[in-house]
């Protein structure tokens, strides 16, 4: 495997070899912000409504982008290209940088932003095709978690809880109501309509959730955006995680006992085909872009 490379406030060089001050805000603080953003054969997946979402979550934590969307779209091209795994998890970060501790914000300091590429593991076949097993847990986190911040002791410590269990995720309820999971997002089919929590400060809209929303809307499956009790979501027929790197997934035990018929259910096996084609049509269409000599990622 070729050595990853990570681009640190302006230089390229080993990932193993890259250094900040203690003293920086996110390691201090944990005072930054983060994305996460899949690439499939060399293409990212809705890099720009990732671009977005970073520039939300800077923009309710009072940082100003450091990068326009073009710049940030020629470094990710160029973290992309110097990395040579056709399916990529690219990681960006941005904290209030370097300054004295003191709670609050330093005047005059530099954000540090950091990028790095690791290869993609998309959930196996077997997980897809059997789905995998979840655990329920009280969300006990702060009241902001729309935005994605590197502060993440609470989903750390939440996601423990069903590695602990020997399962993969863990699905969150807050005063009776179905939030998200410790690192993906949740919905659920009852009486054969699939339902997502709506947006709130509660749950980071996920830009997987978004694309599951957007493709069910399009092939007809019956949706819902509203409330989830924690009793629906426990009698419901199919539970899904969604996120940029587990794409969409059945959970078919939930604290030990069957989601449903225990297997993915008909209306997941339908989304994870329409995913997978998505995909296909991403990476077709920057082929297609890349043979007429384009060079936009
Ligand atoms: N996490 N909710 C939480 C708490 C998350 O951490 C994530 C993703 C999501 C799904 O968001 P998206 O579909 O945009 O990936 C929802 C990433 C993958 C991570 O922290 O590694």
């Amino acid at each position: 495997m070729s050595e990853p490379i990570a681009y640190l406030n302006g230089a390229w060089l080993p990932a193993a070899e890259a250094r900040v001050p203690v003293l920086d805000r996110g390691f201090i603080f944990g005072d930054g912000v983060y994305e996460v953003i899949p690439v499939y054969a060399g293409a990212p997946l809705r890099m720009g409504e990732h671009l977005a979402r970073l520039r939300r979550s800077l923009h309710a934590i009072r940082m100003i982008d450091p990068h326009p969307a073009e710049e940030w779209a020629a470094l990710l091209r160029e973290l992309i290209d110097r990395h040579p795994w056709p399916d990529q998890m690219l990681y960006l970060q941005v904290t209030r940088g370097v300054a004295r501790r003191d709670h609050a914000f330093p005047e005059d300091a530099a954000p540090t932003v950091l990028m790095m590429s690791s290869p993609l593991n998309t959930p196996s076949r077997d997980e897809v095709e059997r789905g995998v097993a979840a655990v329920a847990a009280t969300d006990y986190r702060w009241g902001r978690c729309d935005i994605k911040s590197i502060a993440l002791l609470g989903n750390v410590l939440l996601r423990q809880v069903a590695v602990d269990a020997g399962a993969v995720e863990t699905v969150l309820f807050r005063d009776g109501f179905l939030t998200e999971g410790a690192a993906s997002n949740i919905l659920v089919v009852s009486h054969g309509v699939l339902l997502a929590p709506p947006r709130s400060h509660l749950m980071l809209t996920g830009i997987t959730y978004d694309l599951v929303l957007e493709l069910a809307a399009a092939a007809g499956v019956p949706h819902q955006v509203r409330e989830v009790t924690e009793r629906e979501t426990l009698a419901a027929e199919e539970i899904w995680l969604t996120s940029s790197t587990k794409e969409v997934l059945a959970i078919t035990t939930l604290n030990g006992r069957p989601v449903g018929k225990g297997v993915p259910g008909p209306i997941f096996r339908r989304m994870h085909a329409l995913y997978q084609e998505f995909k296909s049509a991403c990476i077709a269409s920057r082929a297609a872009l890349h043979a007429a000599g384009e060079t936009r990622p």
